[in-house]
């Protein structure tokens, strides 16, 4: 039996069957009313499920993303806790993903920063006004690495390396929680949900809950990093993915959840279900029924089913025919029990939580700065033949585009917070230079052509110095279940960049989007493109910070921007191929290529300009290596350009000779270093062992003695190669 606190063991000791399973069910906050309980306003998949009253006292958590308003959740609580017989706190958790009511930029744009500062920060913002309106727990970070930008949740994740998952993994955990378990008790922080665990982001053809046919190679070397940087970050959830491993739905899967998860990888928190995943495990034609789905769910170690009413409605019979033990029972109420003892709710149940804090934090001065920096080191310039930084003193600038003064602007994942605040580009330009006139411009809607719209839009960009073109897309294009065969910018938004541009080539197009696009036509025509993600609440001034460069874009891509569509999955940590094909092109036969395209992406992985140049000298580094210590490759970086400058550089090795088919090159470190012009500096990283380890087909992960390769520079093309051999 699992040893908990002397007070879980307590309230263990006095707790019902009755009591303890119900620790292990999800509701929704909307059931908690003044007057009692209403199970009415139950919907989706459990609308069909019923629920007595008796045990809506005993509901150890609810999802609550219908509130923000902190009085409203405390009369819950208390309502709740006046009847509960135990006087056990009811656990309140969200989707607090990257928002709360203040906006944030989308995870995805948060990995582009290259570095975890960003998302930390943006994590304790949301940490910060979640718990102010009395939420626990969020069920964030989304760590599902995908090679696919069709799958729509590619906007809440780190990208498609597993380093920078892993950087992102640490940064949200230690944001939302804090760096010392004790933060989580200071009415600042809130607890940490890894998901989906594990494998999620390889659904088939970017389908949401299609299929995922995973390799152990790729599961353990590619997914599993970011999870276990979480776990080893202390975060207090895991939630298991919809999808399944080798066959087996992760919900009822022990050897994931058991054996990985809790064995191998040291997880000690509370497993919980994505929503209604239980009864989904029974649609796989798998089990006999409910109850042996709800069977399999326990054993495979998973606390709580969001969402369905699978574990009230059937742990008491299994108990009772002996198909689950008390000892389970004890181990998953237990589990949820520490998570409220470790959130401080045995204490204070209310604590942090007031109207007086949520008016200070929501949308406040603090979090404002918050959300307009990380904006602004998100983003990543594409493409510049000098049109920016825009002059200060420009007379007359077109702001044109479906996103030129359109405030949505936020991203998946913000419903709280969705009142129409996002500053738009249009305002965020006017704050920059009042003085400059604006003509501002639709010029079509986001799929829609309209001739007249056009027409005045092009008319804008001939009279203006300088055109800002706003494209991308909307909101509610990206997320969950938001998939699309085609990424590439609507018909309608290509031709008004097309007539734009001939009308002034003094153009920039900015983008507003929640996932990589196939930019080819624009990349062809538009003279600048700054990739802008979704930023939140302060977009129009985090974007005209970089557009009249205030600051420089020091964003670089977390994921490959590909030509088109169908060269999707195109990512750079390949493994080198038999039938290599350097070039990308289609001109060499018998090579891995199209005939129709390049295979090359069109963005590359770590791809992003700023606003000066740089070149790197050869990297040197000692030639051998001995196992256990560590030596260091070193590089000089020079300021090339006229203005000063951040260069993000990054670290790449390739093990020469691996047991299994490998990546060509994969980052393993990242450095930002300031420079004014002609500056130089020597840049140093440290290689240790440990980054040279991958788990090979045993399972194991150790390093391969023998010859490695080094190489630094500016993106994943980085191909100037210093050797050293690892030696016993
Ligand atoms: C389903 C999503 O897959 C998951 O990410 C989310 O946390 C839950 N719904 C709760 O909203």
């Amino acid at each position: 039996m699992k040893v908990f606190s002397k007070r879980v063991q307590d309230l263990l000791a006095q707790m019902t069957p009755e009591e303890k399973i119900a620790q292990t069910f999800q509701g929704l906050v909307g059931y908690y009313h003044e007057e009692g309980v209403k199970l009415e306003d139950l919907t989706g998949p459990v609308s069909d499920q019923t629920m007595s009253e008796s045990i809506a006292w005993m509901v150890g958590s609810v999802i609550n993303n219908s509130s923000a308003d902190a009085e409203k959740n405390r009369k819950v609580q208390e309502n709740y806790l006046a009847n509960n017989r135990l006087k056990i706190p009811l656990l309140f958790m969200t989707d607090a993903i990257h928002a709360y009511r203040t906006v944030f930029p989308i995870p995805l744009a948060l990995a582009c920063a290259f570095e975890g500062k960003q998302a930390k920060e943006v994590a304790g913002a949301v940490a910060r006004e979640a718990r102010a309106a009395g939420t626990h727990v969020t069920f964030a970070p989304m760590l599902d690495l995908t090679r696919d930008p069709r799958w729509g949740r590619v906007t809440e994740g780190p990208g498609e390396d597993p380093y920078l998952g892993t950087i992102a993994a640490k940064a949200w955990v230690e944001g939302f929680q804090g760096e010392d378990k004790q933060q989580l008790k200071d009415g600042e922080h809130i607890a940490s949900t890894l998901k989906h665990f594990a494998g999620y982001g390889f659904v088939a053809g970017g389908r949401d809950y299609d299929d995922t046919d995973i390799s152990k190679r790729t599961l353990n070397n590619f997914v599993m990093p970011a999870f276990q940087a979480g776990v080893d970050a202390g975060a207090q959830l895991v939630m298991s993915a919809f999808t399944s491993v080798d066959g087996v739905p992760v919900v009822v899967n022990k050897q994931m959840l058991t054996d990985t998860l809790r064995g191998k990888m040291g997880f000690d928190g509370v497993v919980i279900s994505d929503y209604g995943s239980v009864p989904d495990a029974a649609s796989y034609h798998l089990v006999e029924d409910a109850a042996e789905a709800t069977k399999m769910a326990v054993d495979a170690g998973c606390d709580i089913d969001m969402m369905s009413f699978w574990y009230p409605n059937y742990l008491r019979g299994l108990y009772n025919e002996g198909k689950i033990t008390m000892e389970q029972l004890d181990t998953m109420a237990g589990n949820v029990l520490t998570l409220k003892e470790n959130l401080g709710l045995f204490e204070d149940p209310y604590v942090g939580m007031s109207k007086e804090r949520t008016d200070e934090l929501y949308l406040g001065k603090r979090h404002r700065e918050i959300a307009r920096t990380t904006a602004r080191e998100s983003a990543v310039l594409l493409k510049n033949e000098g049109v920016l930084p825009i002059a200060k003193d420009t007379k007359t600038i077109a702001v044109i585009g479906p996103h030129a003064n359109d405030h949505d602007l936020q991203g998946a994942w913000a419903s709280f917070c969705w009142n129409g605040e996002n500053v738009t580009l249009a305002e965020g330009i006017a704050n920059a230079v009042p003085d400059t006139k604006l003509i501002i411009e639709e010029g079509c809607g986001f799929r829609e052509s309209d001739a007249k719209l056009l027409e005045k839009a092009v008319a804008a960009a001939s009279k203006a110095d300088v055109v800002v073109l706003a494209l991308g897309e909307q909101t509610e294009w990206s997320g969950e279940n938001k998939n699309l065969t085609d990424i590439s910018l609507p018909a309608a938004q290509l031709e008004l960049a097309k007539a734009v541009i001939a009308a002034n080539a003094n153009t920039v197009a900015v983008l507003y989007n929640g996932r990589p696009l196939a930019l080819t036509e624009l990349d062809e025509i538009a003279p600048a493109i700054l990739e802008c993600w979704f930023m939140g609440t302060e977009t129009g001034n985090a974007t005209a910070d970089l557009l009249f460069g205030d600051y420089e874009p020091t964003g670089r891509l977390a994921i490959s921007f590909p030509r088109c569509t169908g060269q999707i999955p195109v990512y750079y940590n390949c493994p080198i191929i038999s039938h290599l094909n350097k070039s990308g092109g289609s001109e060499i036969p018998y090579v891995s290529r199209y005939l129709d395209n390049s295979i090359l992406p069109l963005y590359r992985f770590g791809e992003g300009l700023g606003y000066t140049t740089f070149e790197y000298s050869s990297v040197s580094a000692p030639d051998v290596m001995r196992r256990g210590e560590t030596i260091e490759a070193t590089c000089t970086v020079t300021n090339t350009g006229s203005r000063e400058g951040t260069e993000t550089v990054q670290l790449y090795l390739r093990d020469e000779r691996a047991q299994i088919v490998h990546p060509g090159k994969e980052l393993k470190g990242v450095q930002k270093v300031t420079l004014q012009p002609g500056e130089s500096r020597v840049v140093t990283f440290t290689i240790d062992e440990d980054m040279l380890t991958y788990v090979h087909n045993d399972g194991e992960r150790y390093a391969d003695v023998g010859d490695f390769a080094v190489m630094i520079g500016h993106d994943s093309s980085a191909d100037d190669r210093k050797y050293f051999t690892l030696k016993d």
